[in-house]
């Protein structure tokens, strides 16, 4: 078979949720579990990429043949997929990273009030991690994920226009049986001159077929 376009490449990829203290014992975070960022680790390192993976906290374990780091929070994560970019031939974001954290995390337990029923907590916009890879001088190929709840399509086209992006994977978050936490997703691949829709597929063979098609454009792009 023809070597992959990959081989010996290096990929660096987000996944997972990141996880926005409030206090030393509370956070804020969302249902994302990482499948489908480390299937897709797993299906660049089968294509002979040298593979670093940037994970929120997720209960999987790290992929075999991939280099994993560990972080918590976006700031950690934006600090972690700097550090990186500049020698990353292809960035793939499908971690869900938090759009807002606390304005400050208390340094000690927020008690609990006797006198009054509510509560607010301020929150500030996090960094646009993947806006910020797609903005560098040395930009590697750039792919994210829309996860969209109403008007996928029309969202994920925006996205790829608004953050400067080569391709995104839409995926419609208001479905139980596919997206976050499941086994299956179902996504339609967007890049600036074309759209494909896949069927609903397990994560892992959805990874490979998403990887084929990076391999497919980057072919296309990069005579
Ligand atoms: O982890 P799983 O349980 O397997 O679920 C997979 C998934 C649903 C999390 C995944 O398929 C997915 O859709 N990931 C992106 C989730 C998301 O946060 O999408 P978004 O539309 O909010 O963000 C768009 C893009 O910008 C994404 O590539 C995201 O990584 C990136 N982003 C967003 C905010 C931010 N501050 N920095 C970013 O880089």
């Amino acid at each position: 078979s023809q070597p992959s376009i990959l081989s010996g490449k290096k990929v660096l990829l987000t996944a997972g949720p990141t996880r926005e203290a409030i206090d030393p014992v509370r956070y804020i975070t969302n249902h994302s579990s990482g499948k489908m960022g480390y299937a897709l680790a797993t299906a660049a390192a089968k294509a002979g990429a040298e593979v670093t993976l940037i994970s929120g906290p997720t209960n999987l374990p790290d992929p075999k043949g991939v280099t994993t780091v560990r972080i918590n929070t976006a700031l950690e994560m934006q600090a972690a997929v700097m550090e990186r970019v500049d020698e990353s031939d292809v960035f793939i974001g499908s971690a869900a990273v938090a759009d807002y954290r606390p304005a400050s995390v208390a340094e000690q337990k927020i008690k609990k009030t006797q006198d009054k029923d509510d509560m607010t907590i301020e929150l500030v916009k996090n960094p646009d991690i993947i806006a910020g890879v797609a903005g560098c001088t040395n930009k590697p190929f750039t792919v994210g994920f829309a996860a969209e709840t109403n008007d996928v399509a029309q969202y994920a086209q925006s996205k790829l226009e608004r953050k400067n992006l080569d391709m995104i994977v839409a995926n419609d978050v208001s479905r139980k049986d596919i997206g976050f936490n499941s086994d299956q997703n179902e996504v339609t691949v967007f890049w600036p001159n074309g759209h494909q829709a896949l069927p609903n597929l397990a994560k892992g063979t959805l990874a490979e077929t998403l990887i084929s098609l990076i391999e497919k454009r980057l072919s296309e792009t990069t005579q």
